[in-house]
This record gives structure tokens, C-alpha cells and sequence, in this order.
């Protein structure tokens, strides 16, 4: 069932797409044919000027802001339909995609993204030079896997429970460098979290880091398991400029040793 308060959200969200769409919403009618016609074009008549390019600007802008707004509203469906599972009432600010994507570069080879919901994370790995071939992510959510395939055809998406790791299936058995994680890890259990956290170390190779983000004033993955798996967390950074704010942690083997072959 559609919470109402959603089905608000899409109203306001289709009425201000459509005053982003409509051009010259007067009441005076006005021809505009002549500013699209290629005499305008090439004799470069009234360059910058407000009249002719309104229409063109408005639909421009309503393009680029017109993802946001989806996002925003993909991320309240899915959440009001399913709190636990998405953990965040909006997608990540570009501020923490920096910072989280921050020590992955093209040399880390795979890079596994766990949680992607809209792809804010994926976007900035790909911005980074990451290889579109070299990205694998793991969502739960049938919306936003469908919505991740549409938008990264390149990247492989995988729709299942990251609890359910398999390094086989992943990278055709190819360890990853780099594990990042949008994850509601405060939402788990901590069976769940040991079991994500054990899968995650066996598809990372040698010296590979899993970069987790949380709300909370810890690190979100209990000691208890970092202990038992011999692990450790250092805390990269806190945006402020994420609502609401959060920190980021890198998790790391804690001894060389235990990486044995991978
Ligand atoms: C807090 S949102 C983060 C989304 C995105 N990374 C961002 O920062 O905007 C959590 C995401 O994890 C996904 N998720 C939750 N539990 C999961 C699980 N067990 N396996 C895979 N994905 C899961 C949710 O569907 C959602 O996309």
C-alpha cells in the first residue's frame, strides 16, 4: 500500500516538474518559433538573451535536477515501505561519496559496493576512473536494482542479501580491492553484520579495505566482531554537510598473517 504521505511527495514532485517543463507560463501568447529557426542559430542573433534561451534553460535545468528528485522519492518509497532495510530517509549527500570512495583508485582493481540504493556511491567510484567492468554491487531492493541497471548499464548488479557473499560468483573467483558500504549496519543484527563482514573478507585480497559509513558516534560494526575476525577500524572523517551527518571508518585485517592466500 502507498503511504499517503508519499503519494504527496509524488504530487508535489510531478507539479514541479511541470513548471519546470512549461515554457513561458504567461498568460500573453508569444511565438518563439523564430529563436529555434537556423537563421536565429547562425546568424547568432540575441546570444544570451533571456528571451530565446528561457525555454531551452528551464527544460536544461529540470533535466539535471529531475534525477534528484527521483532519487529523493525512490529513496522515501522505498523506505516508507520498508524502514529497516533502507535505513536513510534520502540518498548520501556527494560530500560523503567523496570522502567513503576517497582511497579507491583504478589500481585497486574489483571494487564491490554493497547497498548502492541510487548509486550516489557508484557514481563517485566511476568519477574516480574506476572501470565500469571492475564494479560489481549488491543491492537487496528489486526498485533500486532495476533502477541501478538502467543507470550503470556497464557495472554489474547483482539483486541479493549481502549476507549471502559468494567471491565465485562475484569476480569469477578474482579477490576485490575494495569493499564499500552503505549498509544500515545499526539495523542488523549482529549475526547479519558478522556474516556480511566474514563475506566481505573473503572476496577482498591482501591489504584490501572495506570503507563502511554510519550516523551512529561509533563504529558501526560491534568490537566483539572486529575482534573475532581480527579485523580493526580507523575513522576517516565526519561530514557535517550530510543530513544527517556521518562518518566514515576504514576496516582492515589487523595482521598480515590471517590474509593467508587471498
Ligand atoms: C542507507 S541506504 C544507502 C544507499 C546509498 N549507498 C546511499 O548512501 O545513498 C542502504 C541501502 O542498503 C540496501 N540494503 C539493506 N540491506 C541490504 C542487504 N542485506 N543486502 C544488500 N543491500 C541491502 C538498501 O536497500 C539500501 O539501498
Amino acid at each position: 500500500m502507498i503511504n499517503p504521505f508519499v503519494s504527496l511527495l509524488a504530487k508535489i514532485d510531478q507539479v514541479v516538474r511541470h513548471m519546470h517543463e512549461t515554457p513561458f507560463p504567461s498568460s500573453r501568447p508569444c511565438d518563439t518559433s523564430f529563436f529555434a529557426s537556423p537563421e536565429c542559430r547562425s546568424a547568432g542573433a540575441f546570444r544570451g538573451a533571456a528571451a530565446s534561451s528561457r525555454p531551452q534553460q528551464a527544460r536544461a535545468r529540470a533535466r539535471i535536477q529531475r534525477p534528484r528528485h527521483r532519487d529523493m522519492l525512490s529513496f522515501l518509497q522505498a523506505w516508507s515501505n520498508n524502514p529497516r532495510r533502507v535505513g536513510a530517509i534520502a540518498p548520501s549527500g556527494t560530500a560523503l561519496a567523496r570522502l567513503i570512495t576517497a582511497e579507491i583508485t583504478p589500481d585497486c582493481g574489483g571494487v564491490l559496493e554493497l547497498g548502492p540504493g541510487t548509486g550516489v556511491f557508484t557514481r563517485a567510484l566511476l568519477a574516480r576512473g574506476i572501470p565500469p567492468g571492475n564494479l560489481t554491487l549488491v543491492e537487496k531492493g528489486a526498485d533500486f536494482a532495476d533502477l541501478l541497471r538502467r543507470r550503470f548499464p556497464d557495472v554489474r548488479v547483482f539483486q541479493m542479501d549481502a549476507t549471502r557473499l559468494d567471491r565465485s560468483r562475484l569476480f569469477d573467483g578474482r579477490p576485490a580491492g575494495a569493499v564499500v558500504s552503505g549498509l544500515p549496519l545499526l539495523a542488523m543484527t549482529p549475526r547479519q553484520v558478522l556474516a556480511i563482514l566474514t563475506g566481505a573478507f573473503a572476496v577482498l585480497r591482501q591489504g584490501g579495505a572495506f570503507y563502511q559509513f554510519t550516523y551512529g558516534p561509533r563504529c558501526p560494526v560491534p568490537k566483539r566482531i572486529l575482534d573475532r575476525l581480527d579485523l580493526k577500524a580507523v575513522r576517516l572523517g565526519r561530514v557535517y554537510l550530510n543530513l544527517p551527518p556521518a562518518a566514515v571508518y576504514r576496516i582492515t585485517r589487523k595482521s598480515p598473517a590471517k590474509e593467508g592466500g587471498r
